[in-house]
């Protein structure tokens, strides 16, 4: 679906009109894996997915919301942008306005608004941080609030916690709010100091394999993962003082995991506190040159996942073993929450085809599944069409 077509429609359900159109987009993260929720460092990229929100403000009071991928539609009254809509995805938008609102925004007037998203739902690509951030870029201009970018990443994530009941971290906000093309963001997740690094691969290329599994990361199990690594500080404070995962380096933990009473609870902390300085050690590697050592560190960052983590789940172990097996792959490893969802791989160019081929068709096999695959485009983050 191209502008054009999307005006059309929008004009079609609403009538015509002046409109507005803005963009934003999701993610796929390189390295450093369930750490931003533990004050640790991500490497996401924004990718040229990501959701559309046309816009036009009325005098009605309500906002009316549709969108082009999925039948739901909403009318909800300006008195009402406070609180959730069932479970719909019309949740995501409202979950937004309700920051807003919170700040001391007053909506007197309703709006007008038609969605297309473009990146795979559930695919670990962050579809929903895409539809929150353009939202929140959208109402934010439509009316006139001159909120920074840094501030609507904020609104985003608590829109997520307190709408979706994800108490996810901020990466994939901040990744689809200040992306920028043909660099990685290196976030520090606790300070939000951040470094845009350019990504110069040389003849290789980012492939993303979707699995199109069934299985997703349900609020549940990543809300488990987050209040484990809870249970991790208070077991590491009985050594040394610590705030989150963050503050203890892999050293610090090597002297003490024995000591851990709860084993499992241990592995989390492993993950998250070893992901942490992979993701450090693959930073200074990718500004080397060094691109080798970088996919050593991807493969190693999802057996970690996979063993200490216990995030991915066979389709993305099988997709990830199918990727090792091919020449001129230099790592793969799984990205965002787990369990479903997508790999990331970085291929040489001329294997690519090879890979898609050979990757699809076996993991076809094992699986039973029919697997997509995506060569990313490194992508600016939300911003105003027109
Ligand atoms: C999801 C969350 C992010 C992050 C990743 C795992 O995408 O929304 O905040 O925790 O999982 O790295």
């Amino acid at each position: 679906m191209n502008i054009d077509q999307l005006k059309r429609k929008f004009n079609e359900k609403y009538g015509k009109g002046e409109l507005h159109c803005y963009f934003a987009p999701g993610r796929v993260n390189l390295i450093g894996e369930h750490t931003d929720y533990n004050g640790g460092f991500v490497f996401p990229c924004a990718i040229s997915f990501g959701t559309f929100c046309l816009i036009r403000k009325t005098e009605r009071k309500s906002v009316r919301l549709a969108s082009v991928n999925l039948g739901f539609e909403a009318v909800v009254d300006i008195k009402d942008l406070d609180r959730p809509v069932g479970r719909e995805w019309v949740n995501y938008p409202i979950g937004v306005f309700a920051q807003f609102l919170k700040r001391g925004v007053k909506f007197n007037e309703g709006a007008d608004i038609l969605i297309y998203g473009n990146v795979p739902n559930g695919a670990g690509l962050s579809s929903s941080a895409s539809l929150e951030m353009a939202s929140a870029v959208a109402i934010n201009d439509t009316w006139n609030l001159g909120i920074e970018m840094l501030e609507l990443i904020k609104m985003a994530q608590k829109a997520e916690h307190e709408f979706a009941g994800v108490m996810c971290g901020i990466m994939d906000q901040f990744a689809s709010g200040m992306g920028k093309s043909d660099h990685a963001i290196y976030l520090n997740c606790d300070t939000l100091e951040y470094e845009l690094v350019p990504v110069k691969l040389n003849g290789v290329k980012i492939v993303i394999s979707n699995t199109n599994s069934p299985h997703k990361l349900d609020s549940g199990v990543y809300n488990q993962r987050v209040s484990e690594c809870k249970a991790a500080v208070i077991e590491i404070s009985r050594y040394k003082p610590v705030q989150m995962l963050a503050d203890c380096t892999m050293e610090e933990f090597k002297a003490i995991e024995e000591k851990f009473v709860d084993k499992v609870v241990m592995r989390r902390a492993r993950h998250v506190i070893s992901e942490i300085a992979r993701t450090k050690e693959a930073v200074s590697q990718l500004k080397n040159n060094n691109i080798e050592r970088f996919g050593i560190l991807m493969n190693e960052s999802h057996s970690s996942l996979r063993d200490d983590y216990e995030v991915t789940g066979p389709e993305l172990d099988t997709m990830v073993e199918e990727a090792y097996k091919i020449e001129g792959v230099i790592g793969s490893r799984m990205t965002g929450g787990g369990f479903g969802g997508c790999t990331v791989s970085l291929v040489k160019e001329e294997a690519v085809d090879t890979f898609i081929e050979e990757v699809g068709k076996n993991y076809t096999m094992k699986s039973g599944l029919k697997p997509e695959f995506y060569v990313a485009e490194i992508s600016d983050g939300a911003k105003k069409l027109f």
